[in-house]
């Protein structure tokens, strides 16, 4: 063989090599947008101050960021940032739900990653709490949206779920550590279910995650496919352009996601438009109020939204930082 037939041959294997492992692993790198910490965290929100009138039927009443403040709901530090359900009042079994609080990021994302790192979520009975991307435009489903981080009544681990117009499916085994628990993505049918994963951590969510001091959550959207990563507090593999302030991530070098959504029967783009990332938890509502006798809760949800505030004294987010890559 000729030493040029040979460097033909290594870069004909290089290039298969390559190909093969980009295809398994995916994964490319993002430079830093935004990044939302402490008493800045705001500014890169807006709140979506919808009073009772939340999407999801809810027992909440969403606040402006001025009742949020007066009601001490958000509530910020040079490092953190504390996002509140209201646990101090009883409310009118005729009147607004329970004071919380659904942030919207100003800016909006097409391909991009996102990683929050939060030392608690809400928890307790009637909680539904949620971190997520939505299509920026309101064109839902057919702009898709992100489910990163959900689930209802301390019920862990952590759900991840696409919603989208229909025409987008899920293979039912591909390299993740979560468990598909539903394959179609379409919101139309089997009650807007979505294509779901639920964690292989049992840490993910709720209770698990509070008392093992929370964790960071990535996720990754590209044109190939959708992946969310989690890694528990003190988790000795969260790669270091997670866990540290580093202005590039390569997801590549995340290892293997919790939940892995590609391309194979969903053509990304077409099913995605640019998204905001939402931060919110409800009560009650569409899901939560479902659930919400398997958990274990007492009585009826929404009697105990009204009747019970001290139930909700951990129903708050605090996040260190959300960054924002793209
Ligand atoms: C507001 O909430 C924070 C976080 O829970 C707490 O540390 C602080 O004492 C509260 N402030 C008031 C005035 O209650
Ligand atoms: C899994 O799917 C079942 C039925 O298909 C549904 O009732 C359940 O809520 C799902 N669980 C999660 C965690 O999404
Ligand atoms: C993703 O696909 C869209 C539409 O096909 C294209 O406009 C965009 O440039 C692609 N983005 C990347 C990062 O490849």
């Amino acid at each position: 063989m000729k030493v040029t037939e040979l460097g033909f041959t290594i870069s004909l294997l290089r290039t298969i090599f390559v190909f093969n492992h980009v295809a398994s692993v995916l994964g490319g790198v993002y430079d830093v947008a935004d990044r939302h910490k402490g008493s800045d965290f705001l500014t890169g929100f807006r709140f979506e101050a919808l009073g009772s009138a939340d999407p999801t039927h809810g027992r909440v009443d969403y606040v402006d960021g001025k009742t949020a403040a007066a009601m001490n709901l958000t509530f910020a530090t040079e490092d953190s940032m504390i996002i509140k359900v209201d646990s101090t009042k009883k409310l009118d079994p005729s009147g607004p739900g329970r004071p919380s609080v659904r942030l919207r990021s100003t800016n909006e994302y097409t391909t991009f990653v996102v990683v929050a790192h939060l030392t608690h979520m809400p928890q307790g009975c009637g909680t539904w709490p949620a971190l997520w991307t939505l299509t920026s435009t309101d064109n839902w489903p057919a702009e898709g949206e992100i489910d990163i981080m959900e689930g209802t009544n301390d019920l862990g681990p952590n759900a991840m779920t696409l919603h989208t117009s229909s025409g987008c499916m899920m293979p039912h085994v591909r390299p993740q550590a979560g468990t598909t628990n539903s394959t179609d993505c379409n919101a139309f049918i089997n009650f807007n279910q979505g294509c779901s994963v639920q964690s292989g951590n049992p840490k993910s969510f709720g209770p698990s995650f509070n008392k093992a001091g929370g964790g960071w959550v990535a996720a990754e959207r590209s044109n190939d496919s959708i992946s969310v990563w989690f890694w528990s507090s003190g988790d000795p593999n969260v790669p270091k352009s997670v866990s540290g302030w580093e202005s590039k991530v390569d997801t590549s070098t995340f290892g293997i996601p919790d939940a892995f959504f590609p391309n194979t029967f969903c053509d990304i783009p077409s099913h995605f438009g640019p998204q905001n990332i939402v931060i919110d938890c409800t009560l009650c509502g569409d899901l939560a109020s479902v659930t919400y006798a398997t958990a274990g809760c007492p009585g009826d949800c929404v009697d105990f939204v009204n009747t019970r505030p001290e139930a909700f004294v951990d129903a708050y987010w605090e996040f260190k930082s959300i960054t924002v890559y793209t």
